[in-house]
């Protein structure tokens, strides 16, 4: 049985691609700090796949930490690291925070993994890279553009950091998956998405004022360049986007990877406006949302959404689920945590 790390296990993402990992018959090893996550969480992976993950609570940050732990684990034959902020406007008020949870984390990380027996690892980016592209759907070629936001920047100066350490360390196997837009929750509602305060993303804003907690979701312009005038995104349910993980890591470890530092688009090749979703809550849940038009949101672009023709042929993966089963999954979540 191969052994992976997943750090930030607990977190939303995280959380499902360990129960991926372990349905695929891997042993988990967990890093968490639980700054944004709750150790209950494990209870629900336990809960789902029969398998308790060994966890260790442990700050990235501290790198005296970082090497204890790979003394500890030194038959690690993956990672996946997923720990970061991700808090878009919170990374706009705190950057240098940002720049030392996103950054030196990643740092610590990859001088461990360069001494393991089998250096692979999977990084966690974000189709934030690619900025307002020019070109719909998004392919891995279309360029890189100036980060909006010091979150962003991270991601952006993540995949470099990895490029040019696989660069002069060909043992050093990577892949940066840039996700789309996660959303949903497993179909056992067990595990799902636990925002802190005030949610700044979408569905869970949707799931939230529905389940009665905030009064009315804003949407946020309706004056885009769009059929509808609302923004575009691919909103990818997360089991998929936990999968495409699964067969990134089984890539590296089969060695079929064609270079030692890949990129590729997670997302379903499918755009949805904002009323969209709306629409599609609206249908599987069967009850109407309270919404409002509201001003446009600093920093939102257009549209977004993949290309996803090198994943589907390259790592032979697919995103399976439609918007409405993600959004079934997020309100099925929703009710579960709010015992409705
Ligand atoms: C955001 C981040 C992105 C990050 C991703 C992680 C920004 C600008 N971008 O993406 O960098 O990788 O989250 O999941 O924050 N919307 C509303 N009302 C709301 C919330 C959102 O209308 O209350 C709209 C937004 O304007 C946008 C769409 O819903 O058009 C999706 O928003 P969101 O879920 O925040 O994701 P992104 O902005 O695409």
């Amino acid at each position: 049985m191969k052994k992976i790390l997943v750090t930030g296990g607990l977190g939303f993402i995280g959380s499902h691609t360990v129960v991926e990992l372990q349905n695929e018959g891997f042993e988990v090893v967990i890093i968490d700090d639980l700054s944004n996550s709750s150790i209950e969480v494990l209870d629900g992976i336990t809960s789902i796949t029969g398998a308790k993950p060994i966890f260790e609570k442990l700050d990235l940050k501290h790198e005296s930490s970082v090497i204890d732990f790979f003394k500890k684990h030194h038959t690690i034959s993956g990672v996946i690291h997923f720990a970061a902020s991700k808090a878009v406007g919170e990374s706009v008020e705190k950057p240098l925070l940002y720049y030392e949870n996103n950054l030196n984390t990643l740092i610590y990380l990859l001088k461990e993994v360069l001494l393991l027996p089998a250096s692979n690892f999977i990084f966690s980016s974000s189709c934030t890279v690619y900025g307002q592209a020019e070109e719909m759907p998004i392919t891995e070629n279309a360029p890189i553009q100036p980060a909006e936001s010091p979150y962003g920047n991270t991601k952006q100066i993540g995949e470099e950091i990895i490029r040019d350490t696989c660069k002069v360390n060909t043992n050093l196997n990577a892949i940066a998956l840039r996700y789309f837009n996660p959303i949903g929750a497993h179909s056992s509602a067990k595990i799902g998405e636990l925002p802190i305060g005030v949610p700044q993303n979408l569905v869970p804003y949707i799931t939230q004022t529905a389940a009665g907690l905030r009064e009315s979701l804003s949407v946020f312009g309706n004056d885009y360049q769009t059929p509808d005038g609302t923004c575009i995104r691919d909103y990818i349910h997360v089991v998929d986007l936990a999968k495409a993980h699964v067969v990134a890591l089984q890539r590296l470890l089969e060695q079929k990877n064609t270079s030692n530092y890949e990129t590729f688009n997670v997302g379903t090749g499918v755009g949805s406006s904002v009323l969209e979703v709306i629409k599609s809550f609206e249908k599987v849940s069967g009850q109407s949302l309270n919404y409002k038009f509201a001003a446009r949101r600093e920093g939102d672009i257009t549209s977004a959404y993949a290309h996803t023709e090198k994943a589907n042929k390259i790592l032979g993966w697919k995103a399976k689920s439609s918007l409405d089963e993600a959004m079934k999954s997020a309100w099925d979540w929703e009710k579960h945590i709010r015992n409705l």
